[in-house]
């Protein structure tokens, strides 16, 4: 193995620098040439690449985005698409790629691999954290700590005003989100896609609870079947038109924004092991972090969403709440 090359695809995510970081110091580590492609898959049909030093990725482990841009490629989803990054990748003697994005990344990394002997691995970049075989995703801790301190500011004014808020988060079909951050603002109620129903058990908690404060906060997830926050103040105006309500979309604010400290160090970890995971002829598989430790899961595995929302979490967040 010689030549390596790196990309960011899909939604961007704080972290996705400090693993592009990684990936090109540990390549150069281990005298590999290393390339990036811009803007992601779509780059990599057009063939956007650039040579990466040491000093090419100077100065961005403490930055959000990625620098490699990205994008949602539908040309990528083509046969001609598929076959021209291919191409790509043979023209430029790549011999081993490193993805870095979420589900749609890694389902594309396996319509890849049907084209191309070139060996892919893949870092979990998204907010979402919705991939089997890592405890999070790069973008994670940022984004529930994100929400947090967006909650606790909003907090400040619904308890002066003693208001109702419907704060909406991201996830996609995913409520982690939404319960981490849940758990971390002292939300008075979460909303999320795995559990049913929640919107009924909300109802009648709010009916018959004794609230320890005058304000409320109630989480929704994006991808809750009750169709986000504006439906879900509907619902709720009907039920208890006393409250004054209001609606705040978090939005892509939570996609922004320095990374933690945790998500430079398990982002690091992650483009580390990317390179060692190469150099020890892996493919096809994510790296992750599962207590403590790395793990390599196959694609296929990782983009399933049979990933468990923990009960106990749940239930403790109701308790918590009261
Ligand atoms: O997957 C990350 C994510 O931020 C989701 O939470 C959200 O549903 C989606 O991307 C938004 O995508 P876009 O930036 O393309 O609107």
């Amino acid at each position: 193995m010689k030549k390596i090359a790196v990309l960011t695809s899909g939604g961007d995510a704080p972290g996705m620098n400090a693993c592009i970081r990684a990936v090109v110091r540990t390549a150069l580590y281990h005298n590999l040439e290393i390339i990036g492609f811009r803007h992601g898959y779509e780059g990599l049909i057009n063939n956007e690449n650039l040579q990466l030093q040491h000093k090419s990725v100077a100065n961005i482990i403490q930055r959000g985005g990625t620098i490699l841009k990205t994008s949602r490629s539908q040309r990528f989803r083509t046969d001609e698409g598929l076959q021209q990054a291919a191409n790509t990748l043979k023209k430029n003697n790549v011999d081993g790629l490193v993805v870095i994005g979420g589900d749609g990344t890694f389902t594309g990394a396996i319509a890849l691999s049907k084209l191309s002997n070139v060996p892919i691995v893949g870092c979990p970049g998204t907010i979402d954290n919705d991939l089997v075989g890592t405890d999070f995703t790069i973008g994670y801790d940022t984004a529930i700590n994100t929400v947090i301190d967006a909650v606790d500011k909003i907090r400040d004014t619904a308890e002066s005003h003693d208001r109702v808020f419907i704060v909406e988060v991201m996830g996609r079909d995913a409520g982690l989100i939404a319960l981490r951050s849940g758990i971390g603002a002292g939300a008075e109620a979460i909303l999320i896609p795995e559990s049913k129903n929640d919107i009924k058990e909300l109802i009648e908690r709010l009916k018959s609870g004794q609230r320890s404060k005058s304000s409320k906060i109630i989480i929704v997830a994006e991808g809750d079947e009750s169709g986000g926050a504006y439906k879900v103040a509907d619902i709720l105006k009907k039920e208890f038109p006393q409250f004054d309500m209001r609606v705040s979309i978090l939005g892509h604010m939570q996609r922004g924004g320095s990374p933690t400290c945790m998500e430079r160090v398990n982002a690091s970890l992650m483009g580390y092991n990317a390179i060692q995971a190469l150099l020890q002829n892996k493919q096809g598989v994510m790296i992750g972090i599962v207590n403590k430790q790395v793990t390599f899961t196959p694609f296929e595995n990782a983009i399933k969403h049979t990933q468990a929302l923990n009960a106990d979490m749940l239930k403790m967040m109701e308790i918590l709440s009261l």
